[in-house]
């Protein structure tokens, strides 16, 4: 069998489904051909006569399937380090947002950015997560909180697939915070989101999913219901920034609608946890944003666990409460702050952050019809990569092949 590329000599982490734990090879090979892998798996069962037009020696190094970040914003104006200051001389993130600050403030700075100014913003932080070995990431929109500014900020998401060799999944979350405009007038925001600015999201294809944020300082379970029902109309797939400050029964209100994750999560409660599980919602941990306005509330991960609810780890990169751009990190703190395994680590940014995009079937492990999108990394045993801070060992990065 004679494919594109072949890398042999390599210790895979395939964490293919049906493989105990990280579904470790040790002598292993990975084929691709036209972008795909042909066959990844040990070198003593490869297919008869596996040759390549190109052949990469890996010495011994460690092969992942490409990293999934799963929710971050990477496409937003300004920064916030002004209210990170306030928040050192004791305010907190609520205290913030209420006075004016917060969401709104990127608002504005988003709103005066143009299309190219937020490309141009965002490939800084795209660049980090990618030299971490990130294959493919999410965006969501968010800032623009209108319809013009929520296109632009759709469109520069978008164009970020162009500008990099990585796959992005697209998110529309107009409904992430209410405009200065709306007057407090949330359920007519609402309204405009589901009959206005989706409808023309749709039109142009710039979103794969919708999202939204339920909490008091943003929309209520019934207002993000009218969301998911528009959503669910328009044939677009939902997640949910969920029960992050407060349990207001998000995540139940994510299951309900069969939502792809439940994002956060910190304060869901076991009904929660069951409503996810039988639903197949993911549950997206956090830790940045938990480690950076300092939250004290654990997501239920025993519940998670007890339950069979699918963990993925994000950055949640956004200027507010996760200026994050390392994937390594995330793993590390998933690990030290919510007592993950190294294992529930690794499956988190992969196999389990693809489910959460709804692309389990393209990427997440390493298995023949998937893209080949590898990470390879100088390293002696997986561990590494969630035990260490602040270290890259990323040796290559693979995208779709090459
Ligand atoms: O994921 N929770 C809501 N949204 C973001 C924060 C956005 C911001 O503060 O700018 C989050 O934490
Ligand atoms: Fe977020």
């Amino acid at each position: 069998m004679r494919c594109d590329r072949l890398w042999k000599g390599a210790r895979l982490a395939t964490l293919a489904a049906g493989r105990p734990g990280l579904g470790i090879v040790e002598d292993g090979v990975v084929a691709a051909t036209d972008g795909l892998i042909v066959y990844a798996g040990a070198a003593a069962d490869a297919p008869a006569g596996l040759d390549a037009a190109e052949i990469v020696a890996c010495d011994g190094r460690w092969i992942t399937p490409g990293l999934i970040d799963c929710h971050t914003h990477v496409i937003h104006g300004g920064d916030r380090a002004h209210e990170f200051e306030l928040r050192l001389a004791g305010a907190s993130y609520e205290e913030v947002a209420r006075a004016g600050g917060g969401i709104v403030s990127t608002m504005r700075a988003t709103r005066a950015a143009s299309e190219d100014d937020l490309v141009a913003s965002a490939l800084p932080r795209l660049d980090a997560l990618l030299a971490e070995g990130v294959t493919t990431v999410e965006v969501k929109s968010g800032y623009g909180l209108d319809l013009a500014n929520e296109l632009k900020s759709l469109r520069a998401a978008r164009r970020l697939g162009a500008e990099r060799p990585v796959s992005v999944a697209v998110t529309f979350l107009g409904a992430h915070a209410l405009p200065p405009e709306a007057n407090g007038d949330k359920d007519g925001y609402i309204d405009r989101v589901c009959a206005e600015i989706l409808p023309a999201v749709v039109r142009e294809g710039l979103a794969d999913a919708v999202d939204g944020f339920c909490e008091g300082i943003a929309f209520s379970p019934e207002q993000i219901a009218r969301l998911f029902e528009a959503a669910r109309a328009a044939g677009l797939p939902v997640k949910l920034h969920a029960d992050q400050l407060s349990d207001l029964g998000g995540a139940a209100l994510a299951a309900r609608f069969g939502a792809l994750s439940a994002d956060h999560v910190e304060y869901t409660g076991e009904a929660g946890a069951a409503a996810m599980a039988a639903a197949g919602t993911v549950a997206v941990l956090l830790p940045g944003a938990f480690y950076f306005i300092r939250e004290t509330k654990q997501p239920p991960v025993a519940a998670f666990r007890a339950a069979g609810v699918p963990i993925a780890l994000a950055t949640d990169c956004n200027p507010g409460t996760s200026p994050l751009t390392s994937l390594l990190l995330v793993m590390n703190m998933g690990a030290t702050l919510f007592r993950l395994t190294v294992e529930e680590c690794l499956a988190a940014v992969t196999r389990e952050a693809a489910r959460a995009l709804g692309r389990l079937g393209e990427v997440g492990t390493l298995e023949a019809g998937k893209w080949c999108d590898l990470a390879i990394w100088d390293i002696e045993r997986p561990a590494e990569l969630v035990y260490r801070m602040g270290f890259n060992p990323l040796h290559a990065r693979v995208w779709r092949g090459r």
